[in-house]
């Protein structure tokens, strides 16, 4: 299992990897446009190099196309590929799974991961809603597949009308159980939303069977998580790396409990004239 930082933020990047236990980046344009809107007067190409380095070698950092059509998103990665890789030996691309919504065909990222990973460039396969996709983008050849699970929990919540806000857990536990009563009262189209996948840990969790099954060798990366509990789920599920901003990793080591411990811990070790055992006098 790894935790990779979700950021375009150099400093918290320099910040993440202090801490010793964060071994890759993942970044987005939304992400790389929101870090460098604080820098103005960046020079964009510097930023992702200063990124690179600070990230350093062996830790992967995702870096997206933003072509949609096959051949721009190919010669896009090859590009950044080419490009930057030099810097630290750490870029991977990241290449949505289908462009769709933009292009009229399913197969412009497929394509592209194909003939990427054929090449022997790293692909992050993103935007990853379903185990089909997942599938799909591993019998291309990614190296890594994004399930996206926020957006998806935001899409179940959306289709049966639950109002939220960005970073809400989703309770799939209790979700299925309210479906079921509902599905129970005749109502099948609750029981069928999303297919069946009611959140972004069952999402990590069908990918992690699917592949284990089929001897499928991508890596699930999980994604688009905006609170702890989400990020520890899919490490249960089986993600191998869990991708994270910076506060909700800081979020996964809180609770009350631990810091009320340490309070009672300390004010002891000062009654108990603790310190005499570290050569305190
Ligand atoms: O890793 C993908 C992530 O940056 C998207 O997150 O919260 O915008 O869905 P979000």
């Amino acid at each position: 299992m790894r935790i990779f930082l979700d950021s375009g933020d150099l400093d918290e990047v320099r910040e993440a990897v202090s801490w010793g236990v964060v071994e890759g980046v993942t970044t987005n344009p939304t992400l790389i446009r929101e870090a460098i809107s604080r820098r103005p007067g960046a020079d964009l190409a510097g930023y992702v190099e200063e990124l690179l380095r600070a990230a350093g070698p062996g830790r992967p950092v995702s870096l997206e196309v933003m072509g949609t059509r096959s051949a721009d998103m190919v010669r896009e990665a090859l590009r950044l590929y080419e490009g930057f890789n030099p810097v630290a030996g750490n870029v991977v691309v990241k290449v949505p799974v289908n462009t769709r919504g933009v292009e009229d065909g399913d197969l412009e990222g497929v394509r592209a991961i194909r003939e990427l990973s054929s090449s022997g460039v790293p692909v992050n396969a993103t935007l990853i809603m379903t185990p089909g996709q997942a599938a799909l983008a591993a019998l291309a050849g990614a190296r890594y597949v994004s399930p996206f699970l926020g957006r998806v929990d935001d899409h179940v919540r959306s289709a049966l009308g639950i109002s939220f806000s960005k970073g809400d857990y989703l309770n799939v536990r209790s979700l299925r159980i309210w479906l079921e009563s509902r599905a129970a009262s005749g109502d099948r189209a609750a029981a069928d939303v999303n297919s069946g996948i009611l959140g972004g840990s069952e999402l990590v969790a069908a990918i992690r069977r699917t592949f284990d099954v089929q001897g499928l060798r991508a890596e699930i990366i999980a994604a688009s998580i905006r609170n702890p509990r989400q990020a520890e789920e899919s490490l249960e599920a089986g993600a191998h790396v869990v991708t994270a901003p910076l506060g909700v990793i800081l979020g996964m080591l809180r609770h009350p409990k631990t810091e009320e411990g340490v309070r009672i811990f300390a004010e002891d070790a000062r009654r108990a004239n603790y310190g005499e055992l570290f050569g305190a006098k």
